[in-house]
């Protein structure tokens, strides 16, 4: 079946519609770049073509770029690097084509999408809200390859350029048409009639100088002097956010710097021979890896049997940290009208406010206007009462961590909502069969754990109990991926998945505090080996008291796997409570985290005195141990599958998604090693260290995505 449809009216106007069959999006397979080949070649010669439109036929989208299983396979550099110059050949010969070209961008234009959408000799785009334009090959590990580090600059600047290349963030058409990414921004509901215009009064013209942006323009890029500093800077950036764990944004930089200055040709070599690189490394299989489990995470629905009902209106009880931000999300994601329920007036006050920064700044950023925020201020619904509960059909509860308090809380509001509502709860720490144990409809209490900042963090632990109705739990499923959040189904076990596992790590850090090690060479240690903060920074952020009480939990659950240093409590009691009141295991001033606060030692009874600590020991301390744990929790059932897991703790904890995940990274360690490396602690350490049955089984059985599956 065709996948390019070429159409050449009699007023010598061409239309190409890109449409690979079997796909929603268009992506650039090996057959579709064969089959272009040749409808180029035959473009080459064709007389009765005044101006061509590149279309996409899909409703979707335009381009998603590359096909990311063909690069996942790719293990040969010398393939790698073929399969970049093939895009080279080709994009450079629709740019030679002998008419004006136009790329029409209606939906998601990504990648290799953009790269042709360069080559063209103009780009415009629809204003429909989901066209949305980037480079997002860094965060797979490789950079732009088929001519798009080398064009894009030439088009719209340098500076500009890497902000897009380095980030891979994506652009819309107000934002695009500003940078000069595209030539128009077209009304949607007429944007083939005005695509059309567009390109009639383009019919024949001489196609556009090359180069773009006129570099004499750019004060700053203009001279070598200039540039320098420009380069100097994005890599020292770089370096400060990615620690050297990311090498594909550092080779960008340097292969925008030669495509401009040694030209469009080197600056194509410069492309095939990084993409050469990178595409075999470890780091973009791990980042393609974590790419695909993102993708088939989006196919699971949660429960089997049941479809998730639907969400009219909702209400949130707390407006708390974590109650306001849930509130925010579903008025900013869903626009349904949300009840925000608390106790205490100014608790609702604060909830509104935190509400309004947060729109406030999406206006700053034009991501809303100021009607469209005033709109979802407006469908938040601040209350002291069960007013209007009688139309909830989903209630999540977010208020104190307290079991008799959450049971008597959703008893009542059980009361006040209809026949058939979902009632969910945000508990870190508590049963969710416990929490709603006192409601006359126990089967529909489903756990919707968050992570903080709602707004920020991307997964939700869904949590279905024992003999849990699998349409409330579909429903709180479906509700969460309309929140724009990922769901991953866990079981109703202590601490639940993310937690769990993060507690053994944790806890591990303060044992190694006990043993002398100093707060920053632990922090150092693990954000060095690619954590987003340290475990002490975590801890503070997290709040030292939520974290010791959610500790003594699950030391309750597994005692002498997670004991606990005797000093434990002595932090929250003194009133240190972390960055909320800016005294913790960090000195603070204002919201900033200064250095560590010396005071600490001697409050906790301890001797900071181990010197030039070895950060590989310090990283298989704490990272060990989850991986002991994570065993445990696939063979208990807690999380489907090893690569639910690895997904899970990367969205809810920040894990490196470069190492591909907690099971990956054991995996590629080699089980072996890592039952070695235990047994070493166990016999150094303690026995808390002991590998668990369920880890040498894990070892047998060839490792954790051999036993327990996922990709
Ligand atoms: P918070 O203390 O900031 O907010 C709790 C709110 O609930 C307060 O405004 C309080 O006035 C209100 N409240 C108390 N009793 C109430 C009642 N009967 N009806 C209505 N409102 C009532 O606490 P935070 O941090 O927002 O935590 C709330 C829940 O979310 C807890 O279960 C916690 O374990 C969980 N959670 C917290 C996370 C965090 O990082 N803070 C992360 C994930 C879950």
């Amino acid at each position: 079946m065709a996948i390019f449809h070429l159409e050449v009216g009699a007023d010598r106007l061409a239309t190409l519609t890109f449409d690979s069959p079997d796909r929603k999006l268009n992506v650039f397979t090996r057959p579709a770049l064969q089959e272009l080949e040749r409808v180029i070649e035959e473009l080459s010669g064709r007389r009765d073509i005044g101006c061509l439109i590149l279309l996409s036929g899909k409703p979707g989208g335009f381009i998603a770029g590359a096909d990311v299983e063909e690069i996942a396979r790719v293990t040969d550099p010398v393939e790698a690097e073929a399969g970049s110059r093939v895009g080279h050949r080709l994009f450079s010969a629709w740019e030679s084509l002998p008419f004006p070209t136009v790329a029409a961008i209606r939906g998601v234009c990504l990648g290799g999408g953009l790269e042709i959408s360069l080559a063209s000799t103009y780009r415009v785009a629809s204003d429909r809200p989901d066209t949305k334009m980037g480079l997002p090959e860094v965060r797979l590990g490789i950079l732009p390859g088929w001519g798009g580090s080398t064009r894009l600059p030439r088009l719209i600047g340098i500076a500009e350029s890497l902000d897009l290349i380095l980030t891979g963030k994506t652009v819309v058409g107000r934002k695009a048409l500003k940078l000069g990414l595209i030539d128009a921004l077209l009304p949607d509901a007429r944007f083939l009639d005005q695509v059309r215009d567009f390109a009639l009064a383009r019919l024949d013209k001489p196609r556009k100088e090359e180069g773009g942006i006129d570099l004499k323009e750019v004060l700053l890029e203009k001279n070598p002097f200039g540039r320098k500093v420009l380069f100097d800077q994005a890599r020292k950036k770089t370096l400060e956010t990615t620690h050297g764990h990311y090498p594909a944004a550092l080779r960008a930089i340097e292969v925008v710097r030669v495509g401009i200055e040694d030209g469009p040709r080197a600056g194509f070599d410069a492309e095939a021979r990084a993409v050469s690189e990178l595409a075999t490394s470890k780091t973009a299989k791990n980042l393609i890896h974590v790419f695909g489990l993102t993708e088939e995470v989006k196919k699971e629905k949660g429960l089997p049997g049941a479809e998730p009902r639907e969400v009219k209106s909702t209400a949130v009880l707390g407006a708390g940290v974590m109650g306001g931000g849930i509130a925010q999300l579903i008025s900013a994601e869903t626009n349904l009208p949300v009840r925000m329920k608390d106790v205490r007036d100014e608790a609702l006050a604060s909830g509104m406010q935190h509400a309004a920064q947060i729109f406030d700044k999406a206006v700053e950023r034009r991501r809303l206007t100021t009607p469209e925020a005033r709109h979802k201020m407006a469908l938040l619904l601040p209350t002291l009462d069960y007013s209007g509960f009688q139309r909830v059909d989903l209630v999540i509860e977010a208020i104190v961590e307290n079991m008799g308090v959450k049971q008597a809380v959703l008893a009542e509001t059980a009361q006040h909502v209809p026949e058939g509502a979902v009632l969910a709860s945000n508990t870190s720490s508590l049963s969710i069969a416990g929490i709603g144990a006192k409601t006359p409809h126990p089967e529909r209490v489903v756990g919707m754990h968050f992570f903080n900042p709602v707004h920020k963090m991307p997964l939700v632990e869904v949590i279905a109990p024992e003999g849990a109705d699998p349409a409330a739990v579909n429903t709180v499923f479906a509700f969460t991926r309309k929140l724009g959040k990922t769901p991953i189904l866990v079981k109703d076990a202590p601490g639940f998945l993310v937690n769990r596992l993060l507690m053994f790590y944790s806890v591990e850090a303060l044992w190694l505090l006990d043993e002398g090690y100093k707060i920053e060479d632990l922090d150092r240690a693990m954000v060095d080996w690619g954590m987003p903060m340290g475990p002490m920074a975590l801890t503070d952020e997290v709040g030292i008291d939520v974290a010791t009480k959610v500790a003594h939990i699950l030391h309750e659950a597994f005692s002498d796997r997670l004991p606990l240093p005797a000093w434990l409590d002595k932090a929250p009691e003194s009133g240190r409570l972390g960055s909320k009141n800016k005294k913790g295991f960090y000195l603070y001033e204002g919201r900033e985290r200064k250095a560590p606060d010396p005071a600490v030692y001697p409050l906790l009874g301890l001797q900071p005195r181990v010197e030039s600590p070895d950060p590989g020991t310090i990283a298989d301390r704490m990272v060990l141990p989850m991986v002991n744990e994570a065993a445990r929790c696939l063979e208990e059932g807690v999380v489907r599958t090893a690569g639910d897991l690895d997904l899970a703790l990367i969205f809810g904890t920040g894990f490196p998604p470069f190492r591909g995940g907690l099971c990956r990274w054991a995996d590629q360690e080699g089980l072996g090693r890592i039952i070695a490396t235990l047994e070493r602690f166990e016999s150094a350490v303690g026995d808390r260290f002991r590998p668990s049955e369920a880890l040498r089984k894990t070892a047998e059985a060839g490792g954790f995505y051999a036993r327990f599956g996922g990709r």
